[in-house]
């Protein structure tokens, strides 16, 4: 048999020849586009500063009768479609959000009830914009474990329900929607071959949500003073997102002993088309690597990178076989990467 011309982290384990592949991806998106034209009737800005800024043309807002769960159980649908597994297989669904429908149940578990899993075990994880690649990273442990079978792993985000839409510094930036990866252990297919996740709590006033927790629950004066809504800060957050995806995306190149080269696409957090660059720039990526969607979507947090790896497998431009470097940071801070063999 030929060595493969990269190490694979899993094989040096006594993993029995157990693999974690991605035998499914899909996403969904609202119907409702709201422009950079559009936000110009609403708040001190331009479509000529958004774009310049931030690459970014226009978002999805989900309607009033959308949520985090609606819009996870239409991408986990279509996930479940390509990997050609009925949603009665599902062992466990992983929900990572920082727009949950409701503080409790998970989201999850909403999710279980709308696609009918039945059997599965339902919990939701929160790593803001890095939590669909740790939901691969915790889903691969149960698949690795031999605990599941199948597990599936959805990034879902509402986020305009916690923008401030009086805030231009913030509300051009973010958008809905929902991607989901199907996990099962398939030999020498779409295999997981390495995840690397990263935290730094001291700097989670960088991007937070002040209120509606158990250290400032709701109150007047919490929505008076508009607490209920995402703050952010811009300059220190873009520092950070570079610094923590060059170094995140280089953990895992290592683990795999790879040079970014050999890497077919690179797929990262959509929040800024310069960060997007810098870090591709840091790493010596070139701009035909890179896929990129952040024009039609703006930041979908966790939702961000779930929807890009699917678009970037229906473009067609993903033979098998082919090495994917997805790369996220997030609020809290958070970081991670992922290297998959298509
Ligand atoms: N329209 C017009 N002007 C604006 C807007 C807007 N929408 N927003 C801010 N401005 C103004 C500010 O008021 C400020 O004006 P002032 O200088 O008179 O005070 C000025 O523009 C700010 O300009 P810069 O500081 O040069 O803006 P910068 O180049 O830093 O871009 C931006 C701001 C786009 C927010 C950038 O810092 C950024 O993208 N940061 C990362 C944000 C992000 O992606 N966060 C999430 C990542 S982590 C995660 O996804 C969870």
């Amino acid at each position: 048999m030929m060595k493969p011309p990269f190490k694979n982290p899993r094989a040096s384990h006594n993993f029995q020849g157990r693999s974690c592949s991605i035998v499914g991806v899909g996403s969904y998106v609202p119907a409702k586009i709201l422009t950079n034209h559009d936000l110009e009737k609403m708040v001190d800005t331009s479509d000529e500063w958004i774009t310049t800024r931030t690459g970014i043309k226009e978002r999805r807002i989900a309607a009033e009768n959308e949520w985090t769960s609606t819009m996870a159980a239409r991408a986990a649908e279509r996930a479940l479609k390509m990997a050609k597994v009925p949603a009665a297989d599902v062992d466990l669904i992983i929900t990572a959000t920082i727009t949950p429908d409701m503080p409790f149940p998970a989201t999850a578990c909403l999710v279980q009830e709308e696609i009918g899993a039945r059997r599965a075990a339902a919990f939701d994880m929160e790593a803001a914009c890095s939590g669909f690649i740790y939901g691969l990273e915790i889903g691969q442990q149960f698949i690795m474990s031999r605990t599941y079978n199948t597990v599936l792993v959805i990034g879902a985000e509402k986020l305009s329900s916690i923008v401030d839409w009086s805030d231009r510094n913030t509300c051009v930036l973010f958008g809905d929607g929902a991607g989901a990866a199907v996990l099962q252990n398939r030999e020498n297919s779409h295999g997981l071959l390495t995840t690397f996740i990263g935290a730094d709590g001291e700097k989670g006033d960088l991007l937070y949500m002040p209120a509606g927790g158990s250290r400032c629950p709701a109150t007047r004066q919490s929505v008076d003073g508009r607490l209920h809504y995402l703050r952010m800060d811009g300059k220190q957050s873009f520092k950070n997102a570079v610094q923590a995806m060059e170094s995140a995306a280089r953990q895992a190149l290592q683990r795999c002993e790879l040079d970014i080269s050999r890497i077919k696409c690179v797929i990262p957090h959509q929040a800024n088309r310069r960060i997007i660059d810098a870090v591709a720039e840091r790493l010596g990526a070139a701009p035909e690597q890179l896929f990129v969607n952040l024009e039609k979507y703006g930041n979908t947090s966790a939702a961000s990178v779930a929807i890009a790896l699917d678009e970037a497998v229906a473009s067609g431009r993903l033979n098998r076989g082919d090495l994917i470097l997805l790369v996220g940071f997030g609020a809290g801070l958070t970081w991670g990467a992922a290297v998959i063999e298509w």
